[in-house]
Order: C-alpha cells, then structure tokens, then sequence
C-alpha cells in the first residue's frame, strides 16, 4: 500500500476548503498538516483550529505532523479537533515512549519522526509502539525546499530495521518530493509520500498525483 500525503503547508490559503476538497478529488490518501510553533522550527503555520476546519471539509485521514516543543501538552487538543494520526519529533521528546503512549490511549494512530541528522538506531527500542516513522528529507520548517540524497540511503536502513523486525510500521517520508526524487524514495522502501510543492504547486492536482502515483508503480516493477 503506497499512499500520497498532500501538506496543505503549501496550499492557498484563502481558498483551504477549495484546495483541500480539490486534492480528494485529485486522490489524496492523507491530509498533511504541518504545526510548526516557532521554536522546534524557525517558523510558525497553524494549530488545533485549522485541524478542527480541515476536519469539517474532508473525510481523509488526518495526519498532524506536530514541529513543536512539548508535543505532550498539546496531543489532547489535536485529537479533539479531529486528528487522524500524529507524528512526534524524537528530538522533542524526552520522553518517547511516554508520548507515543499517550497519542496511541487516544486511539490514534502514532508516529515518530527523525530529522535528518538524527540516526534510525534512535528508534530501535520504539518502533514496536509506533503505527509509522517519519523520515524528514529535508530540514524541518519550510516547503519548497531541496530533497537531501543522503536520506535514501537512511530509508534504506529503516526498512531493513522494520523488517528484520518483523513489524508492519509504516514509512513516511517528507520534503523535496517531486517527480525527480520520488522514484528513489520508493525504491528505498517508503510506504507514505508527503508532497507540499509539488502538488500545491502544480497546474493540475489530479494529473500531478496521478504521475507522481506512476513513479511509485514503476519503481515497483523493476
Ligand atoms: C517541512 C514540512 C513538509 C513540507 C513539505 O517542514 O514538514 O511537510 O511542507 O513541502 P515540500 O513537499 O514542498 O518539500
Ligand atoms: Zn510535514
């Protein structure tokens, strides 16, 4: 199962609803939220509020990737504006374990995500807790930026760890993916692309979709 995650980081928005209804329509999988508080990255986007009004304009998964400190104090507030799944930043987390606890008692789905220069080792003792990990591929904090190559080779060992473990975790992997990046990603065992640029950027969602839904099928085949 190989999933296509539009972030509306990159959307319009003072057209969200228009965009959201049109990446569903395009066949988006998962609505991607960036929350970003302006510490953990040098940016600020949106919060419980902008969940709680994507909620009311789709029925597609709703998958919050929280950019912030304390991750913890804010899970509660995310689920009840209606998230789907929520993404936590080991590097925010002191506690992992705990936190992934916490968002898994909601009866959400729950991931860790790794920065790019943050090892897969560091998820070792977690990842039988966690639903999927998130690779950044880029340095949190902004869309439109440049995919970093050495991340293939990181998704790599993370498939390898996940099945030597035998686990059903899912891979995410997030920034710079377009039609040139995407074919290596998949390769390298990602289960879950989130694109923001490309599609957002892109002249027709369904078609951008569709092309970047090829890449994925014809790495597959070789
Ligand atoms: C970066 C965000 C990404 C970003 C992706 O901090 O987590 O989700 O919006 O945007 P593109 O696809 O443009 O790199
Ligand atoms: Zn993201």
């Amino acid at each position: 199962m190989k999933l296509i995650a539009p972030s509306i980081l990159s959307a319009d928005f003072t057209k969200l609803a228009d965009e959201i209804r049109s990446v569903e329509a395009a066949g988006a999988d998962w609505i991607h939220v960036d929350v970003m508080d302006g510490h953990f990255v040098p940016n600020i986007t949106m919060g419980p509020l902008i969940v709680k009004a994507v909620r009311q304009v789709t029925a597609l998964p709703i998958d919050v990737h929280l950019m912030i400190e304390n991750p913890e104090c804010y899970i509660k507030n995310f689920v009840e504006a209606g998230a789907s799944l929520i993404s936590v930043h080991v590097e925010a987390c002191l506690h992992l374990s705990r936190t992934i606890r916490l968002v898994k008692e909601t009866g959400l789905q729950a991931g860790a995500v790794l920065n790019p220069s943050t090892p897969v080792d560091q998820l070792q003792w977690v990842l039988d807790d966690v639903d999927f990990v998130l690779i950044m591929s880029v340095n949190p904090g902004f869309e439109g930026q440049s995919f970093i190559p050495k991340t293939v080779e990181k998704i790599r060992n993370m498939r390898q760890m996940i099945d030597a473990m035998k686990l059903t975790t899912l891979i995410e992997v997030d920034g710079g993916i377009n039609d040139s990046t995407i074919s290596e990603v998949a390769g390298a065992g990602a289960d879950v692309f989130v694109a923001g640029s490309a599609i957002f950027g892109s002249r027709d969602y369904g078609r951008t979709i569709q092309r970047l839904r090829k890449s994925i099928h014809d790495t597959e085949l070789k």
